[in-house]
């Protein structure tokens, strides 16, 4: 469906290029991102937002165009709600420790969060006393909605924050974040999601999710690495404290006081990454340009392909539903009595097969098992084919068929 735009990438116009599976951490960049940065540092090396002369201007103007291209591709409804930030690790460090807390506030999360969305509600409990529970989710590993209801009657008017991953990145499962996100209103409390695996893949809208907050990686949408973002309700982000104060932060200082900026001002403090900021522009038009359910589909395709090859052997056992429409384009899997780290470099060696082995920074959900062996996960995305996911597949079965 997309195997025309593997030109536009030029990893994979090398003439043996590897069979790259490793999008849920990091995606390919096309042409035209690679080109903007170029642009930045060969024609305008400015600083946006400061200075007026005409490198700094056409930077300004060009951020503002960012800015409001993410607005659009999320449905919000302001541009300024827009933040730019380094990754999706600023944006909810941005969420957790730019709010107010009272010892005894209780913040749900799920028993399968990136240590993003999991670490900073943790430091919270260690240092103001919040009481961060988690909700388990199904054997599965699929959302468990009357886990998640009891628990928010549990926590009762403590309830003061629901962050949930959209889309996990250990399994590919998808919560159904409207219905949550429901519960939680009902409850009176603030909804934040981790979209760092759903925005690129996925049509996400913020307001029909009905979500205060959401964190997002621009280098898993094709963009620059060190750049991400934090879509904001004006109003929340109008009262809550930056954890980057300085330059740009401020309209005036004196030397006992200071008026804040307004958002996004407020939370971008100090020179930003303009080249990544630019990058980033071009990476939301590739994106933009093309139509998201027809991504989510082709990749549950190549995991239906993958999935088939492996998972009746033995040995190999898939995390999250065997379903792989229920795991968007990630394809993890636990390999008995194999270190996934060892397996991952035979990929690479023997077949050019790029995946990521390990925890995924998911520590939490394999020590609550006690697996520390970690899992080899493989994750397509739109330039990828069928022919690369056999190749996965495949060499994955001869290695661990020939090694046991
Ligand atoms: C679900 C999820 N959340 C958060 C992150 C962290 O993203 P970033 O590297 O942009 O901080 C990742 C990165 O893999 C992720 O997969």
């Amino acid at each position: 469906m997309f195997s025309k735009r593997r030109e536009d990438f030029p990893t994979l116009r090398a003439e043996s290029p590897p069979a790259y599976l490793d999008n849920a951490c990091m995606t390919l960049r096309p042409d035209s991102v690679i080109d903007a940065i170029k642009t930045y540092y060969e024609q305008h090396p400015g600083c946006g937002g400061r200075s007026v002369h005409r490198y700094a201007t056409t930077v300004s103007r060009k951020m503002a165009g960012t800015r409001r291209k993410m607005a659009e591709l999320f449905n919000a409804p302001n541009t300024e709600e827009i933040v730019f930030t380094k990754n999706a690790t600023h944006s909810l460090n941005q969420v957790a420790k730019g709010l107010s807390w009272q010892k005894g506030d209780v913040v749900l999360t799920t028993d399968r969060e990136h240590n993003s969305n999991l670490v900073p509600w943790l430091q919270l409990e260690e240092e103001f006393g919040i009481d961060h529970r988690i909700v388990r989710s199904n054997d599965d590993n699929t959302f468990n909605m009357e886990n998640f209801e009891k628990a928010c009657a549990d926590a009762g008017d403590k309830l003061k924050m629901v962050s949930l991953s959209h889309v996990g990145n250990l399994d590919g499962v998808a919560v159904p974040i409207k219905q949550a996100a429901k519960v939680a209103k009902d409850h009176g409390a603030l909804f934040c999601i981790d979209g760092a695996q759903s925005t690129p893949h996925m049509k996400v809208d913020v307001q029909d999710l009905g979500v205060d907050f959401m964190a997002f990686s621009i280098h898993k949408m094709m963009g620059p690495s060190g750049m991400g973002g934090l879509w904001g309700k004006m109003e929340l982000l109008e009262n809550m404290r930056s954890i980057q104060s300085g330059g740009s932060t401020v309209q005036t200082s004196h030397y006992d006081s200071m008026t804040w900026s307004s958002p996004p001002a407020k939370f971008e403090g100090g020179l930003g990454n303009y080249a990544g900021i630019l990058g980033t522009d071009a990476a939301i038009d590739y994106l933009s340009g093309l139509n998201l359910d027809d991504i989510h589909q082709h990749e549950v395709r190549l995991n239906k392909v993958m999935t088939s090859i492996i998972k009746d052997v033995n040995g190999i056992n898939i995390i999250g539903p065997t379903d792989a429409s229920k795991r968007g384009g990630i394809c993890s899997v636990l390999l008995d009595g194999f270190d996934a780290h060892d397996i991952a470099l035979i990929l690479d060696e023997a077949a050019g097969v790029m995946v990521r082995s390990g925890m995924h920074c998911v520590h939490s959900w394999f020590n609550d098992k006690g697996i520390d062996t970690g899992s080899l996960r493989a994750s397509a995305y739109l330039y990828n084919t069928e022919e690369e996911v056999k190749l996965f597949a495949e060499t994955l079965v001869e290695a661990v068929e020939t090694m046991s």
